[in-house]
């Protein structure tokens, strides 16, 4: 069942290029995207107002992602919250707002609640979900599904990834059908995303330097994680992904946030994963390496291609391929994902199933 694998975490990690595939097949056809489940208007954009995007763990954090690419490239403005915050308070939210809901089960109870909420209210709902017939599917307006097929580990991976592209694939939607994004730019997306697979696949088949780097730094009490921009928002699902498996203290900050505080907690040694994808925040992210750097850190730099100028400043440098920056996340993670995995299992660690963490979390 576990295909030859030690894990499931391994052998869905490994399905991600075929997962990507299945989520964007016949939803990106002849240069366009067509996603004939989900049928928003223009008017209802425009008087949309806002987009909220409501979900839980890794789910939140692809709608961080979400939230970034729809504001950037649909200049609609996007909240993005967690669902048991949410449903607790007295949300702003009107009839005319579009929601998202992002769940992996279609199951988890804050979720739920917060989706039924804001149907209450009136709002139209649109669910990304991976499970057919679960009960976030049944309950929204629209379903967009991600096709990763089912995720056994606990910790998510391949339904990550599947989010961040119909996200992608959304914010392309709401773009063009607001008139805010150019011909040229749009193919530019349409086609980086189109060998999203084949790149991902290519970092699967070249593992080596980040098994290295987990065998350097599996016996770290604290773990941190930094980047700007997207680099953040993937930062953050990295931190989480090692947390909830290796059971290492980790946090993920905006790298331009250090200086606040968080650099006090730098020693000799501690390990600093920063991602540095993004094009025009590159030097940025360089001078914060350089900042850790100076204070002991061990930095693990995750890069794209070329971008060897890392090499100065970083420990050890993870390269992923190249591609449009904005893209980057649905890459980066996946060094990300298989470090965390082979630093919990160097720890000897229960990888498919952490302690105290469910699959689904239906109670509240
Ligand atoms: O099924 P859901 O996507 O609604 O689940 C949300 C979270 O419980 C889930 O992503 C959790 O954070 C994972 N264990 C993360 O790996």
């Amino acid at each position: 069942e576990k295909g030859g694998y030690q894990h499931f975490m391994i052998k869905e990690i490994h399905e991600e290029p075929k997962a990507l595939r299945d989520t964007m097949a016949s939803r990106i056809v002849d240069g366009k995207v067509n996603l004939s489940d989900l049928n928003v208007t223009r008017e209802q954009l425009e008087k949309a107002g806002k987009i909220i995007i409501i979900a839980c763990g890794t789910a939140y954090h692809a709608g961080v992602v979400g939230k970034y690419v729809i504001e950037k490239l649909a200049r609609i403005p996007v909240d993005v919250e967690i669902a048991s915050e949410f449903r607790y308070k007295d949300p702003l939210i009107n009839e005319d707002n579009i929601v998202i809901i992002i769940s992996q089960s279609g199951e988890t109870a804050d979720t739920l609640a917060a989706m039924r909420m804001c149907k209450k209210v009136g709002a139209k709902v649109i669910a990304i979900t991976n499970v057919v017939g679960s009960t976030v599917s049944r309950e929204a307006d629209h379903v967009v599904y991600t096709w990763a097929g089912p995720e056994i580990a606990v910790a998510s991976t391949k339904a990550y990834t599947t989010q961040l592209l119909c996200m992608y694939m959304m914010a392309l939607d709401f773009a063009d059908k607001m008139g805010r994004i150019s011909a040229d730019e749009y193919q530019r997306i349409i086609e980086e995303i189109r060998k999203l697979p084949e790149l991902a696949q290519e970092i699967l088949d070249d593992k080596e330097i980040i098994q290295r780097c987990a065998d350097e730094t599996f016996n770290a009490s604290s773990i941190f994680y930094m980047g700007r921009g997207l680099d953040y928002a993937v930062a953050m699902e990295g931190s989480l992904k090692l947390k909830e498996i290796s059971y290492i203290h980790s946090e993920a900050y905006a790298a331009g946030e250090l200086k606040h505080g968080t650099i006090a907690l730098i020693e000799e040694g501690t390990p600093v994963v920063a991602l540095a994808t993004q094009k025009g925040l590159f030097e940025k992210t360089l001078s914060n390496i350089k900042e850790v750097k100076a204070r002991g850190a061990f930095v693990i730099a995750v890069a794209m291609e070329g971008d060897t100028e890392i090499e100065k400043e970083a420990d050890r440098v993870i390269y992923i391929p190249r591609v449009y920056d904005i893209l980057a996340p649905v890459l980066v993670v996946i060094p990300l994902q298989l470090y965390a995995y082979y630093v919990a299992v160097a720890k000897g660690c229960d990888v498919d199933k952490p302690r105290n963490l469910a699959k689904s979390v239906t109670v509240e």
